[in-house]
């Protein structure tokens, strides 16, 4: 049987990831792509369907994005959201118009009649909006099916259902029905729940044995997920002609590399391990400024590995970048502000002729986690949070000695074995502990103390780019607080983390 497919075309909204991944949740393969990609390539995929994501333009800019007309008429349904929709309704002659007032927020949907798309979906449910231009005229064509609860156009269809517009966003976990929303778009497109990332693993393992033949690739392994992943599915591809190894930062969680060598080593990845701690130390001395942290442990990285690099007479380097990292960002409104550096190795290849083998380019972060699973890679490691490549320094705010980050370590060590022990940790997105550099006063026994705090970090997302802090119960706050002044000598106070982001980061630097 042949994968079903959802083509989503890209015009640059926050939230289009959203909508592949919530396709994918229904188990129907779906990618992104510009929306101003060649209709020949659009026919060359062979989508079951279109949908036209969301955008922060308005079709009245001079420079809208706009797509080639021939996409409504490949004979495939295509649903518009948001400036989706309202692109469709003007192509077809209808009239969106600059709002009086932004629609932004929650806003019951008033359907007006049944229909397909709205199948197992009642009025009154809630839906997200967020748009400033609004859909005043529907072309003749085109039929409105459901209105908002402030009177305006929320959903329409074409009389043969072939095209399908909403104002609001069902990608966003906001609106109470989306995932039945695209479900009943699926269906009526005849896609069939047949997609499942481990399907991927065999022609996987097979297309990296073309690509990589009798070469030799590398990879760094950093403890995260995706590199782990990366490299188990190149070694089952190469076997000994993958050279992996793992730069000890000195900066990772509490024995970090002890915990990940054997499961990695079970599996036939026998990382070479390289004690490099006194040198990122030696470097970071007297470092406070967060992104001085991120750029100096970087650029270590980068000389490390050049350096095996070399040794290895390698043509090829496995990266563990995500499908969100991959897809290209349409600009439509300006580059975005940096807010922090990432620290990644995207630079080496070119200077160093190293080809890129990215296995894990077309998936999720949980979708991984399917693919890690399927490997037979150990659980913990599977189910691990994310961790941030420059590792501990930027939890260790103000300056970055052993001794401090060993405080953290020891902290960090007793949340996470309190939030597995509660069953919480598979709950939580990432959690973690982060020292502060302020002293207060405490009182232990009789004695007067005068020692450092702990933050506790934890929260709920979806793939890191907003979060809600996670409502640990009180009583496992409180354990946790005071296993930690209990155990570790050194800290007196722990605090929690209340922010949410935006308009907080998750890190702290
Ligand atoms: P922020 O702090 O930007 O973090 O809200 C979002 C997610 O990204 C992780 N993070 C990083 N990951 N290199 C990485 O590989 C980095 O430099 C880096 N900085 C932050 C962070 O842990 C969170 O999951």
């Amino acid at each position: 049987m042949n994968t079903s497919n959802a083509l989503v075309l890209d015009f640059g909204s926050q939230v289009t990831k959203l909508i592949a991944r919530k396709i994918r949740e229904l188990s129907v393969y779906s990618e992104i792509v510009p929306f101003n990609t060649k209709i020949q390539d659009i026919i060359k995929r062979n989508p079951d369907c279109i949908i036209l994501s969301g955008s922060p333009a308005s079709v009245h800019d001079r420079k809208a994005p706009k797509i080639d007309s021939k996409v409504l008429e490949l004979g495939v349904p295509v649903l518009g959201i948001c400036y989706g929709a309202q692109l469709i309704s003007k192509m077809l002659g209808g009239r969106v118009e600059k709002s009086k007032i932004r629609e932004f927020g929650p806003s019951k949907l008033k359907k007006l009649s049944q229909s397909k798309i709205l199948k197992n979906i009642s009025s009154n449910e809630t839906s997200w909006m967020s748009h400033g231009d609004t859909i005043v005229r529907l072309p003749k064509s085109l039929k409105v099916l459901a209105r908002s609860e402030f009177g305006s156009i929320s959903v329409f269809s074409s009389k043969d259902s072939k095209i399908i517009g909403t104002q609001f966003h069902p990608e966003v976990m906001h609106t109470s029905f989306g995932k039945q929303f695209f479900k009943n778009f699926l269906n009526m497109a005849g896609c069939k729940p047949n997609w499942k990332p481990s399907k991927l693993v065999k022609s996987k393992v097979d297309e990296l044995k073309q690509i990589i033949g009798k070469e030799i690739a590398i990879s760094a392994i950093s403890g995260g997920v995706d590199s782990c992943v990366s490299s188990v599915l190149v070694s089952k591809a190469i076997g000994k002609n993958l050279q992996s190894f793992i730069v000890d930062t000195g900066l990772m969680r509490y024995k970090e590399v002890e915990d990940i060598l054997p499961s990695l080593k079970k599996l036939g990845v026998r990382p070479k391990v390289i004690n490099a701690s006194n040198l990122f130390y030696k470097r970071l001395k007297n470092v406070v400024d967060p992104e001085k942290k991120r750029k100096i442990i970087g650029k270590t990285f980068i000389e490390l590995f050049e350096k095996e690099a070399k040794k290895s007479r390698a043509k090829f380097l496995v990266q563990g970048t995500l499908y969100p990292d991959v897809i290209e960002s349409v600009n439509v409104s300006g580059p975005s502000a940096v807010i922090k550096s990432h620290h990644n190795v995207g630079g080496l290849p070119k200077k160093m002729n190293l080809k890129l083998i990215e296995p894990l380019r077309d998936l999720f972060k949980d979708e991984v986690r399917v693919f890690g699973n399927a490997l037979k890679i150990n659980k913990d490691l599977v189910g691990r949070h994310p961790f941030p490549g420059p590792g501990l320094a930027i939890r260790t705010i103000g300056a970055v000695t052993k001794e401090r980050v060993q405080l953290l370590q020891a902290a960090d060590k007793i949340f996470i074995d309190i939030l597995k022990s509660k069953n919480l940790y598979n709950k939580i997105w990432q959690a973690f502990c982060v020292l502060i550099p302020i002293k207060t006063v405490g009182v232990m026994g009789d004695e007067r103390t005068y020692e450092n705090t702990i933050a506790i970090r934890a929260v709920n997302s979806v793939d890191g780019m907003t979060a809600n802090w996670s409502r640990i119960p009180h009583d496992v706050l409180d354990l946790i607080s005071s296993e930690i002044i209990n155990n570790v000598k050194g800290i007196n106070k722990v605090v929690f983390d209340i922010s949410n982001k935006p308009p907080s980061t998750i890190e702290w630097e």
